[in-house]
Formats: C-alpha cells, sequence, structure tokens
C-alpha cells in the first residue's frame, strides 16, 4: 500500500495554495557539503554501498514486450543484460560470457538465445549456457554452473529493478510504491545521453518547482504555476506535482471527480536515481547513471498507449515530446553551470530550502543509505 495522497485531495491541496499563494514547505531545510559533488572516494562509496546495494530502476517493464527481447546497458559502473524469457519473466545477468568475458549483447532488440560473437558460447534466455563450440576442448566442463551470473530483477508497477549486491526484493511491493507506468503503454522512443554533470545534481533538477519561471520562462512557466507543488515523501522515494495552470477548470467539477490527468504533472522519484514523469499523452522514464564523479548518462525512455500510433493521439505526443524536451534542454543547461560552478570553490555546502523539501529527502536517505543505515 502507498501512503500517497489521491488525486482529489492533491488536486484540492494546490486549488488551496493557488488561492492563498502558498506552496508545501518541508520542515526544514538541507546543507549538502560541496565535497559530495567533487569527491572520487564519496563517489565510489555511492556506487558500492548505494547504487549496486539497492533495487534501481533499470527500465521500463515495456521496453521488454515479449520474450527474448532485452535491455542492455551498463548501472552504476556494471553491464547489465536484462531480458524476458519464454516463461514471460524478466532476468538480468551480469553481462559477460563465461568463457572470456566478453560482453553478449549491446544497446536493445530481441534474440532467441544470446551468442558470445567471439567463440559461440550460446546462452538460453534463462541464462543457462546452451551450447560450447567444441566442447571435448573444455574436459570436465560442468555447462550447468557457467550460465550467465544473474541479479535480482523484479518486474513491478511497470518497471523493472535491478538490484546487483543487496538483498533481493521480495513481495509484491517496494517500499510502498504506487502503480508507476500502466501495463498497455509502449515504448516509443529511447534516447541515451552523456552529459559532463555528477549524478545527484541531475536528479536534484528534477524534484522542486522553485526554478520554474526563472529556468523556463518561455516554456513551462506559460503553462505551469511557478514555486506551487505538492511535495510528497514515501519510503525512500518522492513525488512532486508540478500544476498546470488549467487545473483551475477543475473547480467547476465536483471534488470526488477530479482527475490529474491534463492538469498536473507528478515526478515520482525512485531512489536513488531514476525518475518517472506523468504527462497528458505521455510517460518519461529518465534513468541518471552514474559514469564518473562528473559525467552522467541521461537513459530516457518516452512511453504512450498504442492508441496514440496515429491521427490527433500522435500529433500531441510529437509537440508534447518537443515541449517537455525544449524544458530538459533548460535543465541540463543549468546542471553543466552548476557542475562548472563546483570548481569555483566559492560554496562549501549547498543548501536546499523549504522549498527544496524532496531534494532534502533525497540527500537525507543517501546518507543513511551510506551508513548503512536506509
Ligand atoms: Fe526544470
Amino acid at each position: 500500500m502507498t501512503s500517497l495522497s489521491d488525486d482529489p485531495s492533491v488536486v484540492q491541496r494546490i486549488l488551496d495554495h493557488i488561492d492563498r499563494r502558498t506552496t508545501d514547505l518541508g520542515e526544514s531545510t538541507w546543507r549538502e557539503p560541496v565535497e559530495h559533488y567533487r569527491s572520487p572516494e564519496r563517489f565510489a562509496a555511492e556506487l558500492a554501498r548505494v547504487l549496486r546495494r539497492y533495487p534501481t530502476p533499470f527500465c521500463p517493464a515495456a521496453a521488454l514486450p515479449g520474450p527474448g527481447s532485452y535491455v542492455a546497458r551498463s548501472a552504476a559502473g556494471t553491464p547489465i543484460l536484462a531480458v524476458r524469457g519464454n516463461d514471460g519473466r524478466v532476468r538480468a545477468f551480469r553481462n559477460a560470457c563465461r568463457h572470456r568475458g566478453t560482453q553478449l549483447a549491446s544497446g536493445s532488440g530481441c534474440e532467441k538465445a544470446f551468442m558470445c560473437r567471439f567463440h559461440g558460447w550460446t546462452y538460453d534466455l534463462d541464462g543457462g549456457l546452451r551450447h560450447v563450440p567444441h566442447e571435448h576442448g573444455f574436459p570436465g566442463l560442468d555447462k550447468s554452473t557457467r550460465g550467465l551470473v544473474p541479479v535480482d530483477a523484479v518486474e513491478l508497477h511497470g518497471v523493472v529493478f535491478v538490484t546487483q549486491d543487496g538483498p533481493p526484493v521480495r513481495g509484491a511491493s517496494l517500499d510502498g510504491l504506487p502503480p508507476l507506468i500502466p501495463p498497455d503503454l509502449e515504448v516509443i522512443r529511447t534516447t541515451a545521453l552523456e552529459t559532463p554533470v555528477n549524478w545527484k545534481i541531475l536528479v536534484e533538477g528534477f524534484l522542486e518547482g522553485y526554478h520554474i519561471r526563472s529556468t523556463h520562462a518561455e516554456t513551462f512557466y506559460p503553462v505551469q504555476f511557478d514555486n506551487l507543488n505538492v511535495v510528497e515523501a514515501f519510503g525512500r522515494h518522492n513525488r512532486v506535482a508540478f500544476p498546470y495552470r488549467n487545473i483551475n477548470k477543475l473547480r467547476a467539477v465536483p471534488p470526488a471527480e477530479r482527475s490529474a490527468t491534463g492538469v498536473l504533472t507528478y515526478v515520482y522519484h525512485l531512489f536513488p536515481n531514476a525518475m518517472v514523469a506523468t504527462f497528458p499523452t505521455t510517460i518519461v522514464m529518465v534513468v541518471v547513471e552514474p559514469l564518473t564523479v562528473d559525467r552522467s548518462t541521461l537513459v530516457t525512455y518516452a512511453l504512450t498507449s498504442p492508441r496514440n500510433r496515429d491521427g490527433n493521439g500522435r500529433a500531441a505526443v510529437q509537440s508534447g515530446g518537443e515541449f517537455v524536451d525544449a524544458g530538459a534542454l533548460e535543465d541540463r543547461e543549468v546542471a553543466c553551470a552548476i557542475q562548472q560552478g563546483l570548481a569555483s570553490r566559492a560554496n562549501e555546502f549547498f543548501e536546499f530550502g523549504r522549498f527544496e523539501a524532496a531534494i532534502c529527502h533525497f540527500h537525507r536517505v543517501l546518507h543513511a543509505a551510506l551508513e548503512g543505515n536506509a
């Protein structure tokens, strides 16, 4: 069960904020040492103790639509191969042949089996080693012990979570996650953009609406409110609601019938490094994949309903995508400017204010996770 408010409650809170010219406020502020964005030691600890130990969002389940479909990419520096089996289950493996370690797959696609391009060792979709050419060259080889090395993978609420080194995820819930991506959506676009920015700076950019007017003056601000958000922490995660100006039309709708669709964007921050954002015709999932202390890859999946394959739906998806891209470009420019500002040594800490409660929660949980207490 999630502790998040339902749509009518969120809408009411937003309408009240509009009337009172207020926004949600966190209880306290947070000072994060700037060194934590610059230190290779801190970065290594984040990878080892958090990003490889906790269940981390890897891709939308819809990126693996049928048996044999796979996604291969690095997660926290580890090459991972996620694949849907013939039994419909999603599994994930360390992406390396058990002979001499060649990566078996890259990008995404669909295969009946994974054959190593080096010597042809071949693995089934469940990771089992099926075939070794000229097997007599490996006397005593027990193929049953040389399958792909698995990591824990679960498909939950439309997202595939991978846990590399931590305890496997059990049960049908993960820290109170609500439904995130409806099962009937399809992936329409995947991009991977390397960005010269520490991963935490990129995550922070998604988690507050205090910058809407100044950063997004001609993109988001004309249709959204500045510094007007509903911010909810749940478990290690956050949800931030960014209302559109058209939400005022819901004043005429009975409270119990008020839906969030088309009047606000929910940004779900899935600890530690992913966001799922809802838009009128699309859902966008972004994984901020740390590469080094000052470089990350933004892996972005856009999803929509198959109903939007043509006609008006297609046009709405197209124009909505261009709108979001324009805002995302502005966020990336600011993130790059923050990264460059780190070298100024002007600040010992960054201070996140009461409007930035979701970021405060992120850092609080990250600190606790590094200490082994989250
Ligand atoms: Fe922004």
